[in-house]
Formats: C-alpha cells, sequence, structure tokens
C-alpha cells in the first residue's frame, strides 16, 4: 500500500492556514482590546472636580479615629465635570504626576480596565505622567519591583481578565518595617499617588498606608476588587454607595454557564447528582447570584442557615419545661437532613438527579465549625506569636497537629484557667473525618484569613448526605417514584392486571402519576415476603419478571460528581458590566488623585441601575472599618459584608425556592445564562442581585 507523501513540518509550520488557525491573537482576543467600554458622562468633561457633600452619615469605630487620624475627617466626594476650571485648578489637573498602581489579592475580572481608565485619564490630563505598575502584588511596593506602563502595554490588556499585566499577591504591608521600606519605593519613584487594588484587607492596608504617607505628600486610594462581592458600601440609613466590587459579576457569570451546562447534562443523563461548590470566602452572595441565574435544584446560602430555628425542638423542650439552646442555629446533621429532604422529594417524582450549589464558605455559618475555625484561628496565631518558627512548619502532618491539640486539651484539665482547647473539644474534632480536620488546621492565609477554597466542603456535607440517603432508603423513604403510564404498560405487556399488582406494590395507588413502592419493600427478599403475605404469589413462587423490574427501577442509587468553581471563573474575561464599571473606576480613581483626595474608595454609585444615572464619587475609607477577629486579634478592617437575608435578592431565592427544586412531575425550568459577552446583547447589562435589590431601594 503506497503512503500519502506527507509536507515536512518545516513547510507546513509555515503555511497561512497554520499560522491563522495557531495564532495566539483570537478574533474574541482583538475585539476586546479594540473595544472602548462607555464612560459616565462627568468623564466626557475636560476636567473634574470634586463636590463634598454632608448626605451620608457613617458610624465610625473609635479604634479607627484614634489610628486613622488624618484622614478622619474625610467626606463623601461626589465626582463632577466641568468645562472652564480656574488656572489655578487647570494646573493642579493637569501637572505632571507620577502613580504607582498595584494588585492585591485573588485575581478579579476587570482589573486591568482600572489601569486602561487611570492611565487614559492621566496621559490625556497630562502626556508626561508616568503610571508605575507594582509587580506581583504588595511586595512590589515594598521591593520596588516596578515597571512603567505603556500605551501598547496597556492596550494589550484593555477588556481581557485576569491581573497579567503586573500579577497580583497577597502580602500585607503591615509592620513598620515594610512601612518604611514602601514609603522608600514611593520616594525613589517620586510617586505623588498609590492605587491599591483589593478587596477588604488591601482596601485597609490603603487606609493605613494613606495616613502613614500622608506627611511625605503621598496620596493613597483604594478600588473595590473582589470576586466575592462582599465589598458594597451602606451609610447607617441603608443608602447605597458602592453596591458591589468588581469581577462579581463576572465570576458568577461564568460559574452560572458551566453550571447551567451541568443542569442540561444531568437532566438529559438523569443519574447524576452535581454537586457544585462555588467560591466566595465567608459570604455566599456569589452562590446568590448562580442561584438567580440558573435556578439550581438547591442552592444552600450560608448567611440563611445561620438564622435557623429548630422549632419542633423548641416546642419539645417548652413542653418539657425547658430550653434547648442547640435548637438555634444549624448543624451539620440538620444541614444533611435538609438537603435530603430535597433530594427525596425530587427522586419521588421521578427525579433522582439534579444540580446543587454549595457555596465554600457555608461551613462559616455552621455552630460548631465557626467555633472549630475560631479556636483554631487564636490557636495557630498564639503558637506562631510565641514561637519562631510556624505552626505548620513545626507539625507538618496532621498527627503531630492533633497531638498538640490533645496536649493542650490535657493543659486545660490540669490548669482550669486555660480554656482555649478543652476536652471537650479535642473529642468533638476526633469525631471528625480526617480529612476534614486537615481542612480546619490549613494554613491561614497572611491575613490570618481561614483559607475556605482549600477545605472540601462539599464532600464534608455529601459525606453526611450520603449516611443519611442510606438511613432514608432502608427506611424505604428514598425511593424513585414510577410513572403510573410506565407502570401500567409494562405490567400489561407482561399478560399481568396492572390494577390487582397496584395497590399491593404501591402507597398511593389511587391518587398519584408517581407511584411510590410501599415502604417495607426495600429489596427483592422484602418484595417477595410482602406479595406472599398479600397473597399475589404463593410461598416459593418466583416474584413476576414485570414486577421485580419495576421494583428495581424503584430503588435509587445516589451518584455524585463533585466540581468547583472559582479560579476558572475567576480567570474569566469581564462582562460587559466589568468592563465598564472597571474602566470607569480608573477614571474615578485618577479623579481623586488630580483633586488631591487620599484615604478614598473610588466607586460608582448608582451600579445597581441603569448606566445613564451612574455616579463616580469617592468613599472615605474609615467609616467603613470595623474590629475583626485576625490572627486571634480583634484587629482594624475594613468590614465585609455578607448576605443579607431580607434583601430583595434572597428573598426571592427563597420565594422560588420550591419551584426551581421541581418536585412536581415535569421538565425542570433551568435558567441558560449563555456565554459571557463584552459586547452586543445577549448579557444582562447588571448582576440580577443588583437588579432585584434595586427594587427594595428604588421602589
Ligand atoms: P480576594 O478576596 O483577594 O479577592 O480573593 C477572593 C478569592 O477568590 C476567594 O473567593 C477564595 O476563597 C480565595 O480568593 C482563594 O484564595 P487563593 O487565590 O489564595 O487560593
Amino acid at each position: 500500500m503506497s503512503r500519502k507523501k506527507t509536507t515536512s513540518i518545516e513547510n507546513l509550520l509555515e503555511k497561512r492556514e497554520v499560522q491563522e488557525t495557531t495564532s495566539d491573537l483570537s478574533d474574541e482576543l482583538l475585539q476586546r482590546r479594540a473595544y472602548a467600554p462607555r464612560i459616565c458622562s462627568v468623564f466626557s468633561m475636560p476636567y473634574t472636580v470634586l463636590e463634598e457633600t454632608d448626605n451620608f452619615d457613617f458610624f465610625v469605630d473609635k479604634e479607627a479615629k484614634r489610628k486613622l487620624s488624618r484622614i478622619i475627617d474625610n467626606k463623601v466626594q461626589y465626582v463632577a465635570g466641568i468645562d472652564s476650571p480656574d488656572d489655578s485648578l487647570k494646573e493642579q489637573y493637569g501637572k505632571k504626576r507620577n502613580i504607582g498602581i498595584v494588585f492585591s489579592g485573588g485575581p478579579a475580572p476587570g482589573g486591568h480596565n482600572v489601569i486602561a481608565g487611570l492611565f487614559d485619564a492621566a496621559k490625556k490630563a497630562n502626556p508626561d505622567s508616568k503610571i508605575y505598575g507594582f509587580l506581583q502584588g504588595p511586595d512590589g511596593i515594598v521591593e520596588n519591583e516596578a515597571i512603567e506602563l505603556t500605551e501598547s502595554l496597556v492596550g494589550t490588556y484593555r477588556n481581557l481578565g485576569g491581573f497579567g499585566m503586573i500579577r497580583t499577591g497577597r502580602t500585607k504591608i503591615d509592620s513598620t518595617e515594610k512601612i518604611a521600606l514602601s514609603k522608600e519605593t514611593c520616594k525613589t519613584l517620586g510617586l505623588d499617588a498609590l492605587v491599591i487594588v483589593g478587596g477588604d484587607d488591601s482596601n485597609t492596608n490603603a487606609a493605613f498606608l494613606a495616613q502613614e504617607m500622608m506627611e511625605d505628600g503621598v496620596q493613597v486610594l483604594g478600588v473595590p476588587k473582589t470576586i466575592d462581592g462582599d465589598i458594597q458600601v451602606r451609610d447607617v440609613q441603608g443608602n447605597v454607595l458602592c453596591a458591589m466590587s468588581f469581577g462579581f459579576h463576572t465570576a458568577a457569570r461564568a460559574f452560572a454557564k458551566e453550571i447551567s451546562n451541568l443542569y442540561t447534562d444531568s437532566t438529559s443523563d438523569v443519574k447524576y447528582w452535581h454537586i457544585c461548590k462555588v467560591m466566595g470566602r465567608v459570604a455566599s452572595h456569589l452562590a446568590l447570584e448562580v442561584a438567580l441565574q440558573t435556578h439550581a435544584h438547591i442552592t444552600l446560602i450560608g448567611e440563611d442557615l445561620a438564622n435557623y430555628v429548630d422549632k419542633q425542638r423548641i416546642e419539645k423542650a417548652q413542653k418539657a419545661g425547658a430550653v434547648d439552646y442547640t435548637a438555634y442555629g444549624m448543624t451539620l446533621r440538620h444541614l444533611s437532613r435538609i438537603l435530603c429532604d430535597g433530594i427525596v422529594r425530587r427522586a419521588a417524582v421521578g427525579k433522582n438527579y439534579g444540580v446543587i450549589v454549595i457555596p465554600e464558605g457555608v461551613l462559616e455559618f455552621i455552630n460548631e465549625i465557626q467555633t472549630f475555625i475560631i479556636k483554631l484561628n487564636t490557636i495557630i496565631a498564639e503558637y506562631n506569636e510565641t514561637h519562631d518558627t510556624d505552626f505548620h512548619s513545626n507539625f507538618p502532618f496532621l498527627s503531630d497537629k492533633l497531638e498538640y491539640l490533645r496536649r493542650l486539651a490535657r493543659r486545660s484539665r490540669e490548669d482550669s484557667s486555660f480554656t482555649i482547647w478543652n476536652t471537650r473539644d479535642d473529642d468533638l474534632f476526633d469525631d471528625i473525618p480526617a480529612f476534614f480536620q486537615e481542612g480546619l488546621l490549613t494554613e491561614r492565609d497572611s491575613h490570618g484569613n481561614f483559607q475556605f477554597s482549600l477545605v472540601e466542603t462539599d464532600k464534608v456535607i455529601m459525606e453526611l448526605v450520603k449516611d443519611y440517603l442510606d438511613i432514608l432508603r432502608e427506611k424505604g423513604i428514598y425511593k424513585i417514584g414510577i410513572e403510573r403510564q410506565y407502570y401500567a404498560k409494562t405490567v400489561k405487556k407482561a399478560g399481568l392486571d396492572p390494577d390487582y399488582y397496584g395497590p399491593i406494590l404501591f402507597q398511593d395507588y389511587d391518587n398519584s402519576n408517581f407511584l411510590m413502592v410501599e415502604p417495607p419493600i426495600i429489596s427483592i427478599k422484602t418484595l417477595r415476603q410482602y406479595l406472599t403475605r398479600e397473597g399475589a404469589i404463593k410461598e416459593g413462587e418466583k416474584i413476576p419478571a414485570a414486577i421485580e423490574k419495576i421494583f428495581r427501577k424503584s430503588v435509587p442509587k445516589f451518584k455524585t460528581q463533585t466540581h468547583f468553581y472559582g479560579y476558572d471563573g475567576r480567570g474569566s474575561d469581564p462582562t460587559n458590566f466589568d468592563c465598564t464599571y472597571t474602566y470607569n473606576l480608573g477614571l474615578t480613581v485618577f479623579s481623586l488623585v488630580a483633586n488631591g483626595a487620599t484615604g478614598y474608595m473610588a466607586a460608582i454609585k448608582n451600579l445597581e441601575q441603569d448606566f445613564s444615572k451612574w455616579e463616580p464619587l469617592g468613599i472615605p475609607i474609615v467609616p467603613l472599618m470595623h474590629l475583626e477577629e485576625r490572627k486571634g486579634k480583634l484587629t482594624l478592617v475594613l468590614e465585609k459584608n455578607v448576605v443579607d437575608v431580607n434583601s430583595a435578592a434572597f428573598r426571592v431565592v427563597k420565594a422560588l425556592r420550591e419551584e426551581w427544586l421541581g418536585t412536581s412531575p415535569g421538565n425542570d425550568m433551568c435558567r441558560k445564562p449563555g456565554p459571557i459577552r463584552f459586547t452586543g446583547k445577549g448579557e444582562e447589562d447588571r448582576p440580577i442581585t443588583l437588579k432585584l435589590n434595586a427594587l427594595d431601594t428604588h421602589g
């Protein structure tokens, strides 16, 4: 057989088709780079000024007042556009500046557009201004690792996801030494301003640096970034100043697209429950948005679980003249019962499959686990403070860590004043599966935060679910409902009378479209016993094949596939909302710089409304801070927002939960959000959570 002559690899690689099809420059990429997001009307004016307002009231923490005295009097500032300012303003606005920018914390889609917005505005005000990008997060500031950003570099990343242009890191500038080095860097580069694009910890850093660098004349400003959506700002009256951090919409849309695909697969293949853990740290904002985007069968919302009250237990205790404090709040065991309830009810209408969304931080809302997290945070932080090495390098294996905890428990028995870890804690901890113990003892991040993304939350919950489903199967409660028509057809085909076997086999033969096999029938053996007892077959006689087939169909297997939605969505290219939001944040931050502000976070008010109503502003960072436990100590940090269970978005999800669970016969109604787009139609213009919450605040 003659072989066809093949082109040499060298020739092949030179062919235009090969070069075109393997080029890094996809059409999508080129279109994104060329896309110009809309800008808020104030930015179409030649100059912007800041207009201070007293319309918003905040509560300011005493500790914040003490530690951040130089920026404590900051008021909210609206950015306004003007045509012809006086000469001094013109001069101030257009002066040549050096501005540094840094990404801090996890990547969030849209970060590059913050840089693009800042770059464009700064160059428009004065083409000689320089923008420096600090490399790999705050370490870049401490170690003076920076590059000057050019039009061509910025252009390469416009409207693109990730933080690849300058990368990111999680270092916190929290020691006198690191602050001194940072000040030195700013001096060396001759910086007028430093912009920190980050989450709660990074904006906290921005406030402290603003305080420290005031004397050097360096302005420090923050930009609210995090896919977790937990940076939101309201004043004491509930007026919304910043409805959402950037990156949230894209991550939620990316997760939702994948999860809705799983929904389609699961309702086609009808054999798996897909367990989808989604990022978001403690807060369940992402899970809530995913629920709204996909209508997944079950979505857990941590904040909702925290409010759980077991009424039955309270009543039982009341009858006995007692108070059952354990009835308040959710336990892991009870959570697994709630999931099982949904699974069992779907199975009853023939749907032994579906999609469950679990926020990665859900365990924080489970009393017993939260206690462990807080206690272990303190133990690890105290250990690190009193020893020169750190807890995790000293106790590399789980067995070492457990032994250390055991020693602490022993100490608490001998010394009653030592209470952090007692014998009861140790015993309860011993009952937890090893992989979860390992998770709870996992290394904290540089801010002392528990690293939820490293814990197999879904596995912890689903193991309990599996155990309880086994019990329900044994009790004859977890069964697959058999469609009446299918039953009748199968039995008739075998020459048997469906109406004879039906009332024997099923508990609700007369009035249901989905028939549930009698609870005591849980195996072939019990089926035989049942049929014999009811006289349907004689002792020792074979079970009719059609009846056995129906029974086997009613026995559920609980098959799961687990998925983690986090890093993938975090790396997505931004939605149109995030492209626009971040570009305008970049423009806003320049307006703050050009007008001499420091200790502010750039934000856009009315994000929850139509773009025409967006209002760029500067929010003082100090009032956003509160005291929080970090590394075992109360520390001043920017307050994170968890899901408000009284918000319109949550109440809508709660009201539609039953419908989305799909426990009635017929097709489930998945919502397909479709792919992320940055232009054109095909994507809602802002997160659904925001749209719904706006209905509360704007009628
Ligand atoms: P930020 O708070 O820094 O924006 O990061 C958010 C996040 O993506 C969380 O959702 C997740 O728990 C965490 O980062 C993962 O951290 P890491 O990137 O260190 O694994």
